[in-house]
């Protein structure tokens, strides 16, 4: 479906009756295996998706479907506990819209993180990767169709959409707290299936570190009206074909779980200083 600039209007105006005068200035979307950060959120409240107006729900597993409001860090923080993904059937714009939604709420930066298949066979499974910048060969975008100058340009630059700054801030808390923090390209695919081994080689051809489902539709959509981003994803496991073994859902959840307390320490120290 085509949204205009109404639709998002009508749903921060939902979202505004849950939360009075509560006003976001840092979005967090967590990624598989993730979403136990929000449950640090102080003073919460929650606003499940089915209860705003444009809202899909996320049918992925380890994704729940709700916003929660809450101090973090010392800012005003909202995070989205499950995220939506195109191959649950739906488009970029769809996927994308609750950022945009955010963004009218008056946050202006972004943590999004995900977990990803590992290209680069000099990394390893559990480390994080500070993601520098996306490959989107795949699919439409977000943008497609009208513009809405409310929120950015018809044609809109993208030479640093993952903050260079941020990307300064991140490694600092990672050296600081011992953390390995590998940096590098993450390419979209739009799954569900993982990518074949043919598929993974293209993508090193083509300069990618790590390959995931999620993430880039939402981060065009939060470029575009003006966010700033830090993008972590986690190495849940070797992308296809750089290990004999076969890629599984449930491996994919474990590793990211088993990386929670560095991520879950790193992302705090950020937030901090974002
Ligand atoms: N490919 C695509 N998406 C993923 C992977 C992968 O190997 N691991 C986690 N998300």
């Amino acid at each position: 479906m085509q949204y205009t600039y109404d639709d998002y209007i009508k749903a921060r105006d939902a979202i505004r009756d849950r939360i009075g005068d509560f006003r976001p200035e840092v979005l967090l979307i967590l990624g598989s295996g993730l979403g136990f950060l929000a449950d640090e959120a102080e003073t919460p409240i929650y606003v499940p998706y089915g209860e705003i107006p444009g809202f899909k729900s996320s049918t992925a597993p380890g994704h729940n479907g709700r916003l929660v409001f809450g101090r973090f860090c010392g800012k005003n923080a909202v995070f989205m506990q499950g995220r939506l993904h195109c191959y649950e059937g739906y488009s970029m714009e769809e996927v994308a819209f609750p950022v945009r939604v955010i963004r009218l709420l008056g946050a202006d930066r972004v943590v999004v993180t995900n977990a990803a298949g590992c290209v680069n066979t000099e990394w390893h499974t559990g480390e994080l990767m500070l993601i520098s910048d996306h490959i989107r060969l795949f699919g439409f975008s977000p943008l497609t169709g009208p513009n809405i100058p409310e929120f950015g340009p018809r044609f809109n630059d993208q030479s640093d959409v993952y903050t260079a700054e941020y990307r300064k801030i991140a490694g600092e808390e990672a050296e600081k707290l011992g953390i390995v923090l590998r940096e590098g390209v993450y390419m979209y695919f739009p799954g569900p299936q993982y990518e074949t081994p043919a598929e993974i080689r293209a993508a090193r051809v083509l300069g990618a570190d790590a390959v995931g489902m999620s993430t880039v539709p939402e981060m065009i959509g939060a470029s575009h009206a003006g966010m700033k981003i830090l993008g972590i994803s986690v190495l849940s496991n070797m992308a296809a074909g750089v290990l004999p073994v076969k890629l599984s859902e449930q491996d994919v959840i474990d590793a990211a779980e088993a990386a929670a307390e560095h991520f879950s320490k790193l992302i705090r120290a950020c937030v901090g200083r974002m």
